[in-house]
């Protein structure tokens, strides 16, 4: 929960953020479901729902052969799964923890991936050469406080005709109150310079604490969003609002056929995410 919002340097904030990060690596390997991905034709549900929202912009409808840049990969489980489709991926996130849970996951599973270990605000200087696509999804642009610096790292990291993806939590949705009993709003949609402050000891997924609780986040919302992607030149192919989102955002949530949603009479009120497809023009 935070209710106060205050000028940080990014720095300052980002390591803050690190720490934190580094302490969930070990509750998530628990509680993410790791071990269904030993079947050998598992994928993600995340992957699964993005697979099939972004086939229709791919070249044949597939990941396969394509070079795919993830940022912020977390402990790799989506990555692992693009994998799996059949891309070669490189996966970005400033957790070396998270990282070398993803490196050793990879091994375990015979499947392999490269691991960059930066900012993703400094990804385009730190990941080398250019991709046909760079995805993102789930927990990303929220703990970044600068979208044009973002979009210019995705933009820098498309080849000419390259196609970025983003699914994430619905900026309307971070205004409601996770922890009424109703629908109502408690934080600010519009975009912020002072970072919100969250001082949390659990996480989104598992039981267990971290010893780092303290975290900041920044509100952007969708005009925000997209008009980083089109500042940076990419042009927009589709914009979608969905209804359920794949972690429990709310006690008040219920499971759903692909992840949780609002109960029934609340679900046409506020969307859950929101999904962007865009395109580097062709050279
Ligand atoms: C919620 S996870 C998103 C990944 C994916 N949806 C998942 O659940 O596996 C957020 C990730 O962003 C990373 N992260 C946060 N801020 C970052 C930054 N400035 N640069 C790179 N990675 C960052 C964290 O380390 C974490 O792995």
């Amino acid at each position: 929960m935070s209710d106060s919002q205050i000028e940080i340097d990014w720095n300052s904030a980002r390591e803050v953020n690190r720490k934190n990060w580094e302490d969930r690596v070990p509750l998530h390997e628990e509680a993410y479901a790791v071990s269904e991905l030993d079947d050998p034709s598992h994928l993600t549900e995340v992957i699964r729902t993005d697979l099939a929202a972004l086939a229709p912009f791919l070249p044949h409808g597939t990941v396969s052969g394509l070079d795919v840049c993830h940022l912020q990969c977390h402990i790799g489980t989506d990555t692992l799964s693009l994998v799996r489709a059949g891309a070669q991926v490189t996966g970005v996130d400033f957790s070396s923890g998270a990282l070398t849970s993803a490196a050793t996951l990879g091994e375990r599973l015979g499947l392999e991936a490269t691991w960059v270990e930066t900012d993703v605000l400094e990804a385009r200087a730190a990941v080398e050469g250019h991709f046909d696509l760079v995805y993102t999804s789930i927990g990303t642009i929220n703990w970044l406080p600068d979208l044009d610096r973002w979009a210019s790292q995705v933009e820098g990291l498309l080849r000419a005709g390259g196609t970025f993806y983003i699914r994430d939590g619905h900026p309307s949705l971070y205004s409601v109150d996770e922890h009424a009993d109703g629908l109502q709003l408690r934080y600010p949609y519009f975009a912020h310079h002072d970072a919100q402050v969250w001082d949390q000891e659990s996480t989104y997924a598992g039981e267990g604490k971290v010893a780092n609780s303290r975290s900041y986040q920044w509100a952007h919302p969708l005009s925000e969003i997209i008009n980083s992607l089109i500042g940076a030149g990419l042009q927009i192919l589709r914009v979608d609002e969905n209804k359920s989102i794949p972690w429990k955002f709310s006690p008040r949530m219920v499971r759903s056929s692909d992840g949780f949603s609002w109960p029934e009479s609340e679900r046409e009120l506020v969307p859950c995410t929101y999904t962007i497809i865009a395109r580097k023009a062709a050279g």
